[in-house]
């Protein structure tokens, strides 16, 4: 296995800390372990059943799966269902009109509640907003907003028309916007005057006209939603308010029902190249999986739990367990719109004291840098409304997790260490509260229905306490369904290293008992701060600056992100003159602009040689080791020998 699955966590050999369910909790849970040998018994036969019990669907299905064209999976192909009406409409009529489906606390203190009928009458508008602009079902929209309810409500409203939604993080650039908008070929732009962050405001509108300057893309109008009231350039004829054209539309929309199959939304991550992935996923199969984990893991109780996933709508966590999940199962949500230390530290546990939130969602990023800020933060709030606790994003190292447990837990609340990817579009690997012992820092068992494994090189299943690679062997029924425009791609990526599994491109091991513990990415995606980056995407954008000839970037161990961009780079012999750290600062601005803020690199260090084999290939292992300030490894095959002992200098200064 490549040395560049190493992670901050991966000496977690030796944990054998354990805590059993609470028997009042385990005897009323909501997930069962029936639930289990169920799934065993007849895999998509359970799929049918929750595909039923979770969903309302205006045509049934005959066929659960048709696998007949692997990769290519349909799930419940002939079923007809609309999306929206299932997260909306089916509420209200079945008299819950009145929850709150939304609580949104904004970064500067405004709030704004939603119960489910308003919601529905918000989204019904934005329906017949977006097809007046001529928006169609099978159009595709890209949706660059803060995290606001417009956000959720825009999302909704191409799902309800059957248009396919395409969010884009609002951190990213205007070139990355650009270049998403392109390769999803999008109708209509959704944004925002900008954001609030940290009591400033944050604009996103100029981000938009960057991209569109040049006129020549497939965008035909951009809706702007009014957010923090600051100035903006205004294109006529292709701008237009939200107020104007959303707020003044007709309430009244029926929703259309569309195959199990129609495309629900486009999400771009990072892959090995520096192209990113579209992923592709689809309805009917999509909201089952959704539903199911967001229920059982989470041991939903729609009625009374207040649940708050802290992850932006910019990544699928928003997409799976801030939209679909939770509406669809009728839950009461908190949306925050800002970051955690604005106006002070303790600003999450205030939220959670006076919204009583019961079911928490965050990152062990986030918890890391809470444990970092000191444990009277949240000690000086009451908590006692929380019940269940959950991690994603990346491994969540044992010390992160205990402290979880006791700070913010009160050693009561279960922790579930979720376990999945843009790709499979919801939870995959998971304790369930209730029926698991949990373990500090393993994601630990495959869910019910759920066929995930660990194998060696040759794909051969490894045995307990050895490690291999993440596979899934079955398909799931919110698997991604392809990548946009890229059948090859998505063939060659995920279903080419293994024999007819699914390869996700994690490190794991099997423990003594048999349950899985992540060890991180095998290939070079890194992982900061739980979000995606690609080592070639970076790469690229730092040999797109004239003044760079070569350049090797790799994510290395940090205490708070999990890794951190560390690049390499040679300079062209034009610009061997310059000062080397006026340089480096402009190359991590340049990144920070061709990609967005968060691919800047913490660190460009201007080296005269890069590592390479006698083949030429650029050896990141030795970089990695160099910027993890370890002894260099093993260097014997490379061209050089002495390139290595400059950089480490180099580094250490
Ligand atoms: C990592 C986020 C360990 C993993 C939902 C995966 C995790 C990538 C965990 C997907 C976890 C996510 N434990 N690693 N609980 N959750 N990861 O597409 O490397 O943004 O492949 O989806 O994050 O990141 P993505």
């Amino acid at each position: 296995m490549s040395s560049d699955a190493s992670t901050p966590m991966d000496n977690l050999s030796h944990e054998d800390r354990s805590f059993t369910p609470d028997p009042a909790f385990a005897r009323d849970a909501v997930a069962q372990k029936t639930l289990y040998a169920e799934a065993d018994a007849d895999r998509l036969a359970f799929w049918a059943e929750q595909a039923r019990e979770l969903l309302t669907w205006d045509t049934d299905f005959t066929q659960t799966l048709d696998w007949s064209n692997p990769p290519f999976a349909r799930w419940f192909g002939d079923g007809k269902l609309n999306a929206a009406y299932n997260a909306l409409d089916r509420h209200v009529e079945a008299g819950n009109g009145d929850r709150v489906a939304i609580h949104f606390e904004g970064e500067p203190g405004d709030t704004r509640t939603y119960t489910y009928a308003q919601l529905t009458e918000e989204v019904k508008k934005a329906a017949n907003a977006f097809t007046a602009l001529g928006v169609a079902a099978g159009d595709r929209v890209a949706v660059y907003l803060p995290m606001i309810p417009e956000a959720v409500i825009t999302m909704l409203a191409c799902a309800r028309i059957g248009a396919a939604h395409s969010v884009v993080f609002g951190g990213f650039s205007a070139d990355a916007l650009r270049s998403r908008i392109d390769d999803a070929e999008a109708k209509l732009v959704v944004t925002a005057d900008g954001t609030w962050r940290r009591g400033k405001p944050s604009a996103l509108k100029p981000a938009v006209d960057a991209a569109l300057a040049d006129g020549r893309s497939t965008v035909e109008t951009v809706v702007v939603v009014k957010r923090n009231g600051e100035p903006v350039d205004w294109t006529e004829g292709r701008d237009t308010w939200w107020s104007d054209t959303v707020e003044t539309a007709s309430a009244d929309h029926t929703a259309e029902a569309f195959e199990a199959e129609q495309p629900l939304y486009i999400l771009y991550t990072s892959g090995t190249t520096g192209k990113p992935k579209g992923i592709l996923h689809t309805t009917g199969g999509y909201l089952t999986q959704a539903a199911f984990t967001h229920r059982n893991v989470f041991d939903l109780r729609p009625e009374t739990d207040v649940y708050w996933c802290t992850a932006d709508i910019g990544w699928v966590t928003g997409h799976s367990y801030v939209v679909y999940g939770p509406l669809v199962n009728g839950a009461t949500q908190l949306i925050y719109e800002g970051t955690p230390d604005t106006p002070h530290q303790g600003r999450w546990w205030e939220l959670v004291q006076k919204y009583g939130v019961t079911i928490l969602y965050t990152a062990p990023t986030a918890i890391r840098t809470m444990m970092k800020w000191g444990e009277d933060i949240p000690g000086g709030f009451d908590l006692s409304s929380l019940r269940v606790l959950g991690s994603v994003g990346e491994p969540i190292n044992p010390e992160a997790w205990m402290w979880y447990r006791r700070v913010i837990g009160g050693d009561r609340c279960p922790i579930v260490d979720t376990w999945w990817q843009t790709e499979t579009g919801a939870i995959m690997i998971s304790p369930l509260p209730g029926v698991t012992a949990t373990k500090p820092g393993s994601a630990q068992v495959p869910l019910p229905g759920i066929t995930a494994d660990v194998v060696d090189d040759t794909g051969a299943p490894v045995g307990d306490g050895e490690a291999g690679y993440l596979v899934i062997r079955e398909p799931w029924p919110s698997m991604l369904r392809n990548i946009w425009g890229d059948p090859d791609r998505f063939v060659q990526t995920y279903w080419s290293r293994f024999e007819g599994m699914y390869f996700a491109g994690d490190g794991a091991k099997k423990d003594d008992d048999g349950d899985v513990w992540l060890l991180g990415r095998v290939d070079d995606v890194m992982n900061v701060s739980g979000h995606r980056l690609s080592t070639a995407e970076i790469e690229s954008s730092l040999v797109g600056h004239p003044a760079v000839a070569e350049a090797a970037v790799v994510g290395a161990a940090d205490e708070t992100t999990g890794q951190a961009v560390i690049a390499f780079v040679i300079l062209r012999g034009s610009a061997a003159g310059e000062d080397k750290e006026t340089m480096s600062e402009t190359l991590r601005q340049h990144v920070g602009k061709d990609i967005g803020a968060i691919a800047k690199p913490r660190k460009v260090l201007i080296v005269p040689e890069l590592p390479k084999t006698r083949s030429g290939k650029i050896m990141r292992r030795l970089l990695k080791d160099v910027a993890e300030g370890r002894e260099v490894g093993d260097a014997t095959t490379l061209a050089d020998g002495s390139v290595m002992n400059e950089i480490a200098a180099d580094f250490a200064k």
